[in-house]
């Protein structure tokens, strides 16, 4: 077993699961999983917060996302290092967004800090691919210890990371691995009850993608946990006759599913408890 501490995200990711971790936890109770697949990896909340047995096939289709995880892999001194030169000023951050450095490690640390002083850590770019998001104006940062960088290197240095599709994950596939499922998902708008589908990160068409390779990964004999909006057509979509849970998120903005200041989101799995 690789045994190794659990660590806190280090990115600012949209749609950051840390909050599902302990749903996550009871979904599996004494389940034991093999091999782990993380194909939205995104912040990473769920791989750095549990830990299983076998190896972790990680990936996303954001590949400057995963290169800063291959940078903290295999030199996490030295994106400490670069980061330590970066400082929390407008003009420090405009600078480093207009230019995009040619050593892998250098553009690993300018990812995450603009990550941490751009304007909600929102990660966005413009037509040609330049990443266009604005100073954040942020009184203090947190950008990520020497230790927190140590400790997320340990962990994956048993971990393969790819900057792909989702779909590819399924080439790896073992009988008793687990799949975290956590897309890009549907947003509530204007307060009236209608849920709208970002088709520009994740269409329809992507999601029926994702039903169909959950199927194959039933047939594969593996588990599945897929986190997902709370709507009537992804109930139907990802009914396979598994387990649905309804979670609720914290929510500081008001909207269709939220009451109260919480919103509901869908959890589809087929691990059952031991
Ligand atoms: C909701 S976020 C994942 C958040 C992550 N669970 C966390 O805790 O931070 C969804 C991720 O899916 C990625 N993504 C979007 N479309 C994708 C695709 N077709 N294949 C693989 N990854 C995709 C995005 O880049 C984003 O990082």
């Amino acid at each position: 077993m690789h045994q190794s501490a659990y660590s806190e995200p280090i990115l600012r990711w949209a749609g950051g699961k840390r909050w599902l971790l302990p749903t996550i936890k009871s979904v599996l109770g004494n389940v034991v999983v093999n091999n782990y697949h993380e194909p939205f990896l995104g912040g990473a909340a769920v791989f750095l917060g549990t830990s299983y047995s076998g190896q972790a096939f990680l990936s996303d289709i954001n590949a400057e996302l995963i290169e800063v995880y291959e940078c903290i892999r295999d030199d996490y001194e030295s994106v400490f290092d670069i980061l330590e030169g970066h400082v929390n000023t407008p003009e420090h951050y405009y600078q480093t967004r207009s230019e995009v450095p040619d050593a892998p490690i250098e553009r690993a640390a300018r990812f995450i800090y603009l990550n941490h002083t751009s304007f909600n850590g929102i990660y966005r770019v413009n037509l040609s691919g330049t990443y266009n998001v604005p100073y954040g104006s942020r009184k203090s940062i947190n950008l990520p210890a020497l230790d927190t960088l140590k400790s997320i290197s340990a962990r994956l240095q048993h971990a393969k990371l790819e900057a792909r599709d989702f779909e590819h994950c399924i080439e790896n596939v073992e009988p008793g691995d687990l799949v975290f499922l956590d897309p890009p998902y549907t947003v509530a708008h204007n307060n009236n009850g209608f849920v709208k589908y970002n088709q520009k990160l994740f269409s329809w068409a992507d999601q029926c993608r994702l039903s169909n390779l959950i199927d194959k990964i039933k047939r594969a004999n593996a588990y599945y946990i897929l986190s997902n909006a709370a709507h009537d057509s992804i109930a139907e979509l990802f009914e396979k006759g598994d387990q649905r849970v309804v979670t609720q998120r914290k929510n500081a903005v008001g909207g269709a599913s939220s009451s109260r200041g919480y919103a509901s989101e869908y959890l589809f799995t087929n691990v059952g408890r031991a």
